[in-house]
């Protein structure tokens, strides 16, 4: 069987939970977002949630030991292929991942890198919009509801994620290019990373992907 398993790459807002949703769903395989996975765990007020939220809020990284739990977890559920979302974000996490990965004999096809500019990743973020009770995801400038500020899939008000405030989103930039971005050459070297341009339509780098994914 082709192998079908991915890693998303990217600063915060680089369109990663865009692109896994579309490729996901139009392709079959599992998208596994760690980010959702926490706000999901803080919305429940469950242990891992309670453990998390305060990390989340400061724009700093949850645990290295939680997250390669989390994730240890996350595979078991998967059949034909997997598309991780903000997963592994320092070496120690894709260290971690070598080994389960190697112990469950699923290898990474690519690792797809998104690269948007940071001037365009505050603009970004600072216009995102979720809807809390159905998940969409909107942005005020580049792709906004039809009606002010209210899902369209589900008709409720949208909300500002807790870290997309300036401060929040400076301190995620600076963690992505400190603990995350190293991963860049740990990929380079192992002849997975595939860098896409991020910016401009998503249809377009859909596109990009895909001929990636099924190359
Ligand atoms: P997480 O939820 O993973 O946040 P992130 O990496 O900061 O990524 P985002 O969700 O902000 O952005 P994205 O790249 O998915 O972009 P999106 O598609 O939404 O993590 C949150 C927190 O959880 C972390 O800070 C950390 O505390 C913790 N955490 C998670 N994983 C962890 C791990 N492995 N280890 C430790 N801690 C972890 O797009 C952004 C916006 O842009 C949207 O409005 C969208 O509509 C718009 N957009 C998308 N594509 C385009 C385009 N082409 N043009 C214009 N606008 C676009």
């Amino acid at each position: 069987m082709a192998v079908l398993n991915f890693i998303f790459l990217g600063p915060p807002g680089a369109g990663k939970g865009t692109q896994a949703e579309i490729i996901a769903k139009k392709h079959g395989l599992v998208k596994i977002s760690t980010g959702d996975i926490l706000r999901e765990a803080v919305k429940n007020g469950t242990e891992l949630g309670k453990l998390a939220d305060g990390y989340m809020k400061a724009g700093e990284l949850v645990p290295d030991e939680i997250m390669l739990g989390l994730i240890e977890e996350q595979l078991e559920k998967i059949d034909k292929g997997f598309i991780l979302d903000g997963f592994p974000r320092t070496v120690k996490q894709a260290e971690g991942l070598d080994e389960l990965l190697k112990k469950k004999n699923m290898p990474l096809k690519a690792v797809i890198l998104l690269d948007v500019p940071d001037e365009e990743i505050v603009k970004r973020l600072s216009a995102r919009r979720v809807c809390p009770n159905c998940g969409a995801v909107y942005n005020m400038i580049y792709n906004p509801p039809k009606n002010d500020e209210i899902c369209d899939v589900c008709g409720t008000k949208l909300v500002q994620r807790k870290d997309d405030n300036p401060e929040t989103i400076k301190r995620r930039l600076a963690v992505y290019h400190e603990q995350t971005a190293p991963l860049i050459d740990y990929y380079k070297e192992k002849g997975l990373l595939v860098r896409i341009d991020g910016t401009g339509e998503p249809e377009k780098i859909t596109r990009a992907i895909e001929e990636v994914i099924f190359k």
